[in-house]
């Protein structure tokens, strides 16, 4: 194919970059797929060509993943925000606790959201660092009747990563996973749900993916709104209602573009490269780029670091974006500089604002 486009460097924090040949796929499959004359925009969502691809794309979640037997993937809407208070309206019944891990902004929203419904506690957090840490393991306290516990697992905004879960046996274990899933191979056992708006990681927005064990799905809430229980959902193998099949379809291009790579393992590897090529300038900056996270915290998702003054910074982000580099500005609530080299981001990305970080130091240091 003739390439008549320009594609920049996208570090954009969700939504993010997707695979070039994955987008070249829907691109090719746009007007006719599968020779149905239609866009999968236009299929029936209870055509048998639909179902086929909802049904690989849960399929694919399930290998990639490693999903064991005894568990649900569903696609819902309403993004990361809406488990936010689906969770506890499912599982947080009257006379029970939940406890949530504190390690940034949106499990602090997730926190909120669910103390508007029930009663939670803060098991663990890392606030008083300015969220540049994971919480150790043994410092998270909850009990045997503690309804969930819930964690995020990457945070987006500074940067951390949890680099092991805890064991939480019989008390569930719930984790927000939308800035690292299928970033790493990781034991899906230890978790009863698993929730991901699909935009940074999986494909585009519009759907998320919530990975439910079925006995924790039995028990579920049935006394709230149909479009909020996730029974629904598992009954009707999420095609109760429309389901955002567009969305549903990239997820399934990205998934295979990702079986392609080699799976998660092989993405991990890869992506360990990808942001040890600007961990390593932050390291060798002699402070110039000053990381946010601690070391043993570092995400390989979301780089955050800061300059000196915020003037300096200013003229970074400028410079970047004049060499072709997009979504190098921190979130909006914490100001700095962010990176998010998500699974589909190229190692040539990496390289290049590698190169771009170099210079700028070269030149202002
Ligand atoms: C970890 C995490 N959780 C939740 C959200 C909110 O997701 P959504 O916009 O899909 O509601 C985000 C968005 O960036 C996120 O990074």
């Amino acid at each position: 194919m003739e390439k008549n486009y320009k594609r920049v460097y996208n570090f954009n924090a969700g939504p993010a970059a997707l695979p070039l040949t994955a987008l070249q796929k829907a691109q090719a499959e746009l007007l006719d797929f599968n020779g149905t004359g239609m866009s999968v925009m236009e299929l029936s969502h209870r055509s048998q060509e639909y179902e086929a691809v909802h049904n690989r794309a849960i399929e694919l979640l399930k290998e990639l993943l490693a999903i064991p037997a005894g568990y649900e993937v569903l696609f819902l809407q309403g993004g990361a925000s809406l488990q936010f208070a689906m969770v506890p309206l499912n599982f947080l019944t009257a006379g029970t606790k939940a406890g949530y891990v504190l390690t940034g902004v949106w499990s602090e929203k997730a926190y909120a959201e669910a103390q508007r419904l029930g009663e939670v506690f803060v098991a663990a957090s890392a606030k008083a660092g300015n969220y540049c840490q994971i919480p150790a393991l043994a410092e998270i306290q909850y009990n045997v009747e503690t309804a969930y516990l819930h964690i995020t697992s990457n945070n987006t905004i500074f940067g951390t990563a949890w680099q092991e879960f805890p064991d939480t046996e019989a008390v569930p274990l719930i984790a927000d996973m939308s800035s690292d899933i299928l970033s790493k191979p990781f034991d899906v056992s230890k978790f009863s749900l698993i929730y991901a708006g699909a935009q940074k990681n999986l494909g585009p927005a519009g759907v998320t993916v919530v990975i439910i064990r079925r006995d924790l799905l039995e028990k579920a809430n049935k006394n709230i709104p149909t479009m909020l229980r996730y029974g629904i959902y598992g009954k009707n193998n999420s095609l109760y209602n429309t389901p955002p099949t567009f969305s549903i379809y990239m997820v399934k291009l990205m998934l295979e573009w990702v079986k392609e790579q080699g799976g998660a393992a092989a993405l991990y590897q890869h992506n360990r490269q990808k942001a040890g090529l600007i961990y390593d300038v932050i390291d060798g900056s002699n402070g110039f780029y000053l990381g946010h996270a601690q070391p043993a915290a570092r995400s390989l998702m979301n780089i955050t670091f800061r300059l000196a003054s915020e003037a300096l910074e200013k003229k970074f982000l400028e410079a970047a974006q004049g060499h072709g580099f997009v979504g190098l500005a921190g979130h909006r609530s914490v100001g700095g500089c962010r990176a998010s080299a998500y699974n589909a981001v190229p190692y040539e990305s990496c390289q290049a604002l590698r190169e771009f970080m170099l210079s700028f130091y070269k030149e202002y240091a």
